[in-house]
């Protein structure tokens, strides 16, 4: 049996990765196909947000304002695209007659776009007033807040933030849902090595409390079925916890590793 933990995180430009397992062969034979892959994850990946914020601030906490209630919601919905975010956001919204805040609509909406990365399909967003904008949405709010985006955990004021649900696919059923959406192969690729090196939970443990954030396997699941999974969540009838889904042990075990992660 292997007992592979991943852990992917930023220094810098830099993206490290750190793995253990059990067994030593097993570890060697493995890491540098991995750390190779993964520079080009990085270099490519468009769930790195792009901020004009300045560095040293970026892990600044935001002191407890004393006249924000606590007992409003405020609950991030994470991952990867295309693994059915805006999809669960938006039921989860409705049902608990929550206000829901997409980051895409948010950054057009408020201009918030500081300019497009044509290469990379996405646009550089000015994280500092996205973040200024959020606390201001969910403070004048009685209601609960709902907040869609694979970066949401990153522009979320960590004092205001109740659960973060992280999102998870398997590899093979996230590609398919990416093909079905007409994505383009560099992009596809690009999402997949993000999926299978844990970007998404990584930045949410990296800025967010770490209990707060709730790991959650939607392989195969109906929306409905992810909806029920997240209500028992935020009832306190399941617990939440990260750290247990591992899609580089699966594609190992499978054989598949050099299928998906494209030197
Ligand atoms: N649980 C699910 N089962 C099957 N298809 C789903 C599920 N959730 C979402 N989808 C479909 O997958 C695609 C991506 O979903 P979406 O919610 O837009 O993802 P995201 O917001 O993370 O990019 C959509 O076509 C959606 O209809
Ligand atoms: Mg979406």
């Amino acid at each position: 049996m292997v007992n592979l933990t991943l852990f992917a995180f930023h220094e810098g430009t830099a993206l490290n990765i750190i793995k253990h397992t059990k067994h030593q062969t097993e570890r060697t034979s493995i890491t540098p196909e991995i750390t190779k892959n993964n520079k080009n994850a990085q270099k490519r990946t468009n769930l790195f947000l792009l901020t004009n914020s300045h560095p040293n601030r970026q892990n600044q906490k935001y002191p407890p304002n004393p006249k924000e209630p606590m007992n409003k919601r405020v609950i991030l919905i994470t991952g990867t695209p295309a693994t059915g975010k805006t999809t669960l956001a938006k039921k989860l919204a409705v049902h608990l007659n929550a206000q829901y805040i997409n980051l895409t609509e948010l950054t057009e909406q408020e201009n918030l776009a500081l300019e497009e990365d044509k290469e990379r399909e996405t646009v550089v967003v000015d994280e500092a007033k996205m973040r200024r904008k959020l606390r201001t949405l969910i403070t004048k709010t009685q209601k609960d807040t709902v907040i869609d985006g694979h970066y949401a955990a990153a522009v979320t004021p960590t004092t205001l933030t109740t659960h973060v649900f992280v999102l998870r696919r398997s590899p093979a059923q996230l590609r398919q849902f990416m093909q079905q959406r007409g994505y383009s192969q560099a992009k596809l690729q690009e999402n997949l090595e993000a999926e299978i090196l844990d970007v998404c939970l990584v930045e949410a443990l990296q800025k967010q409390d770490k209990t707060r954030v709730c790991e959650l396997d939607t392989t195969n699941k109906t929306p409905e079925e992810i909806l029920r999974e997240v209500l028992t969540v935020l009832n306190g009838k399941k617990p939440c916890f990260s750290g247990f889904v591992d899609w580089l042990g699966l594609l190992e075990r499978e054989g598949k590793i050099d299928e998906y992660l494209k030197p």
